[in-house]
């Protein structure tokens, strides 16, 4: 499918962006590799929440190079990771191979991946970083819909809308910068940087939405899935903001007169009836 000037840039710098995150610490692909026990920290975070994914078929949607993926077959799931970087899926099948952990990874845009992957699973997943990219909110909710079997189960974590809206280069305030709601025009940013440095990309630009939670809801709600439960979160897996401080379990929290002021991430679970 032929991507907009929006998507393909992003694509490009996503692209430019796998050998950086490949030898970088955060993702850290040797440990992955030399521990079959090891699990992501995103998954470790999630499974408890998600309960026993073993046996089950998990699609993960925007899978990057498939470490959070990976992870779930590690807990016994059945899986597949579909993300629209060539480089990312070529990683996710390296990561695979040497890490011996099963997986089915499928380049696929996220608005075009049911016609790529004409299939039903258990459970669908998606992990943080992954809804800023897409411009139309609703339009992810049918596909996600779409990829669930009946009795199925969706779970996203994802940064809050309401901490995309904050200016993350104020270092004491909380500034609201960015829009809440999803907009028509995309936020743009010239950044050479990635969070999982050191390196720079070539594709500097990048173009993303927000999505407010309420648009979330309704639109997985009139995508005719069954909201199960939404929790909102004060803490973060990296340093969103830089008041932020790392406690000893290795997440990241504002400063204590802040803490209660706004949520940073949301767990949301819905199942197809
Ligand atoms: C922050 S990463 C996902 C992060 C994941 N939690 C991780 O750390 O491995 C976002 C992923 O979304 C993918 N992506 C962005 N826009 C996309 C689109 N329109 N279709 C499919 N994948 C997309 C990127 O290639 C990237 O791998």
């Amino acid at each position: 499918m032929p991507l907009d000037e929006h998507r393909r840039a992003n694509r490009d710098n996503w692209d430019d962006r796998v050998p950086i995150h490949w030898d970088s610490p955060v993702y850290d692909v040797a440990g992955f590799v030399a521990d079959p026990a090891r699990l992501s920290e995103e998954v470790a975070f999630d499974a408890p929440l998600l309960g026993d994914v073993s046996g089950k078929r998990l699609l993960h949607l925007q899978c990057h190079m498939g470490r959070d993926t990976l992870s779930w077959a590690r807990l016994g799931a059945e899986v597949t990771g579909v993300d629209f970087s060539a480089p990312a899926i070529a990683a996710a099948r390296r990561l695979s191979a040497a890490s011996g952990t099963p997986g089915r990874f499928v380049v696929a845009e996220l608005y075009d991946s049911p016609r790529m992957l004409p299939e039903a699973f258990d459970i669908v997943y998606t992990g943080v970083g992954a809804l800023n990219w897409l411009p139309d909110i609703r339009r992810w909710a049918e596909v996600v819909a779409g990829f669930l079997a009946p009795g199925g189960l969706f779970y996203i974590r994802e940064g809050h809308p309401m901490l995309w809206s904050l200016d993350w280069r104020d270092d004491a305030a909380l500034v609201v910068r960015y829009p809440y709601f999803e907009t028509a025009e995309p936020i743009v940013d010239d950044d050479p940087g990635t969070y999982a440095g050191p390196g720079t990309v070539t594709h500097a630009r990048t173009y993303e939405w927000n999505h407010g939670l309420g648009e979330v809801v309704t639109a997985l709600v009139d995508a005719g899935l069954q909201i199960t439960g939404l929790r909102e979160f004060r803490e973060l897996e990296w340093q969103g903001l830089p008041q932020m401080t790392q406690g000893e379990d290795g997440r990241w929290r504002l400063p204590q007169e802040q803490r209660d002021l706004v949520p940073l991430m949301y767990s949301l679970w819905a199942r197809r009836p």
